[in-house]
């Protein structure tokens, strides 16, 4: 029911809404803590997450408000065979709304058309993320003040990476928006992406192997993990996991202003030294993401502060 599956479920309307209430959440905190008093939260977790799913439980206390849920498919009844649909159902009798991560791609999207409350897709499969991307523009918007006239690089992961595809769908809609794709050539952003995005000629973008010859030019550094659980083969994986691994070196060939970010979890993509040079921004992302989900709840139950 009216839950947000694809991030261009939310109008750029309702995404400055959404930015403005999260902001309001730093400062005031207070006005927020009882809102949700008696309104539950269920989290179904059919894939691993850390911050995805403590975020929105966190959210949910900062509300007032309480969770339920799973965060394993081995200790729901889909390990019985039960159907997305059927769960949907069920937990609708228990929730007021719902945060749904399945890899099936599509998954939150049955759900949410089987649901007599919002499901929000929290990730499914290799396909969207939308609400990383909340958590992102967030980020982009405090860091550079604007979400127009920035050239974006993403590295790494382009084709399996769930974040990517929902930050560039995000992106298209505002002005004068540059990406440089920076992939091998196994994991490049896959043709219905970019024929989703980019034919209109919305926002431009450019392909590279270099992340070295891309550093120079780019206003946002967009680092992603190889998805290692959507691969078919070990040896493939092992292949091009560390292609590339953004050192002090490399961050001496960046814009001063540069802002570097990872939706998370890192495994080797972004040198553990990195982390104190302030154009580091990965885990005030991780915060953004918490405010964003308080945000978005806020909205889909109707309640305003
Ligand atoms: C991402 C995901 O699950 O897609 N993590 C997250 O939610 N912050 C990125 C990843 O797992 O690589």
């Amino acid at each position: 029911m009216n839950g947000v599956n694809d991030i261009l479920d939310l109008s750029v309307e309702e995404l400055d809404e959404l930015l403005a209430t999260a902001e309001d959440i730093t400062v005031n905190p207070q006005k927020y803590a009882n809102l949700l008093r008696g309104k539950k939260l269920a989290t179904l977790f059919f894939e691993p997450s850390t911050r995805t799913r403590l975020s929105f439980e966190a959210a949910m206390y900062e509300l007032g408000g309480n969770v339920l849920g799973f965060s394993e498919a081995q200790s729901s009844s889909a390990s019985k065979g039960e159907s997305v649909a059927d769960t949907a159902r069920t937990v609708s009798c228990y929730a007021d709304i719902i945060a749904m991560r399945h890899p099936k791609e599509g998954a939150p999207k049955v759900a949410d058309m089987n649901a007599s409350v919002p499901v929000i897709n929290a990730g499914d499969g290799g396909h969207n993320h939308p609400t990383q991307t909340l958590a992102d523009l967030l980020t982009i918007k405090r860091e550079k003040g604007r979400l127009n006239n920035l050239t974006i690089g993403l590295c790494g992961d382009l084709k399996f990476g769930r974040t990517v595809h929902s930050l560039i769908a995000a992106m298209s809609r505002y002005e004068n928006i540059h990406f440089v794709l920076i992939s091998p050539e196994e994991l490049r952003l896959p043709e219905y992406v970019k024929d989703d995005y980019f034919t209109n000629g919305a926002c431009t973008y450019e392909e590279t192997r270099s992340l070295e010859n891309a550093m120079g030019k780019l206003d946002i550094l967009y680092m992603t993990r190889v998805q290692r659980e959507r691969f078919f083969n070990e040896e493939d994986y092992v292949r091009l996991k560390d292609t590339y691994i953004l050192d002090e070196e490399k961050m001496a060939l960046g814009k001063e202003d540069l802002v570097v970010m990872h939706p998370l979890p890192r495994v080797n993509e972004i040198s553990v030294k990195v982390d104190k040079d302030p154009r580091a921004c990965y885990f005030k992302q991780v915060l953004n993401g918490k405010y964003m989900r308080m945000a978005l709840i806020l909205k889909l139950l109707g309640v305003k502060a």
